[in-house]
């Protein structure tokens, strides 16, 4: 399967939110990754459903929404009606997962499970089938430019043999702290989806690091 590049807006220029949009329409990113934090679950606050209906109506390509909020039951409609394609809900904010996996899909789009670092992959062996993505947290989740924890290779691989085991369709996303440097070898171990917010936003030609990531081949190269 080709890799995914899911630019992570949380590093964008919220002053000028429209041309980072439009570059990323522009690029060769495959997705845009939309972060909501509210304060609770995470020690930070990000944006709400004004700025992500804004994203919405300006974005040409899939919306990759990360929820880190507790009691997401209570706002998937929303996520749905203001233009999410695919909606991720943390593992240790659902009570009742897979009811939530399963209202996610009934209301017509793709859905996610992320675990933080801490969390094992194999609580997701009664799950695994239900879900089209699991987001592997690379950092601890709430801010952008935080370094990646070195335990998740080791993650994806315990995750694709229980994806295989399972028979299960499942992408494998990571997200937090990826580089042009380790990102091959998130490749390498089996990622199918890359996020990259400060990669992408704080490099001098964001389109360019964009197209670099996308160039990943197997072999673990960066081919410009
Ligand atoms: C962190 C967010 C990430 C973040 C990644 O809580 O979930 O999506 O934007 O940013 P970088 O790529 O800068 O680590
Ligand atoms: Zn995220």
């Amino acid at each position: 399967m080709e890799l995914l590049i899911a630019p992570s807006i949380l590093s964008a220029d919220f002053a000028n939110l429209q041309s980072d949009i439009e570059m990323v329409n522009r690029s060769n990113a495959d997705w845009f990754h939309i972060d909501i934090m509210d304060g609770v679950f995470v020690p930070n606050i990000s944006f709400g459903f004004p700025v992500l209906k804004s994203i919405g109506q300006l974005a040409r390509k899939p919306l990759d929404v990360h929820l880190m909020i507790i009691e997401p039951d209570r706002y998937l409609e929303r996520f749905r009606d203001y233009g999410a394609d695919i909606l991720s809900v943390h593992y240790e904010a659902c009570t009742h997962l897979h009811r939530t996996v399963g209202k996610i899909k009934e209301l017509g789009m793709k859905a996610g499970v992320v675990l933080n670092p801490h969390t094992p992959v194999h609580l997701l062996e009664d799950i695994i089938r239900d879900v089209d993505l699991v987001l592997l947290m690379a950092v601890n989740p709430g801010y952008g430019g935080q370094k990646f924890i070195e335990n998740t290779y080791e993650k994806i691989s315990a995750l694709k043999e229980l994806i295989t085991g399972k028979s299960s369709k499942a992408l494998i996303e990571i997200d937090g702290g990826v580089t042009l440097e380790n990102a091959p070898k998130l490749v390498m171990a089996g990622a199918d989806v890359l996020v990259a917010g400060h990669t992408v936003f704080s490099s001098g030609n964001p389109e360019q690091t964009i197209s670099l990531l996308k160039s990943i081949k197997l072999t673990g190269d960066v081919n410009p």
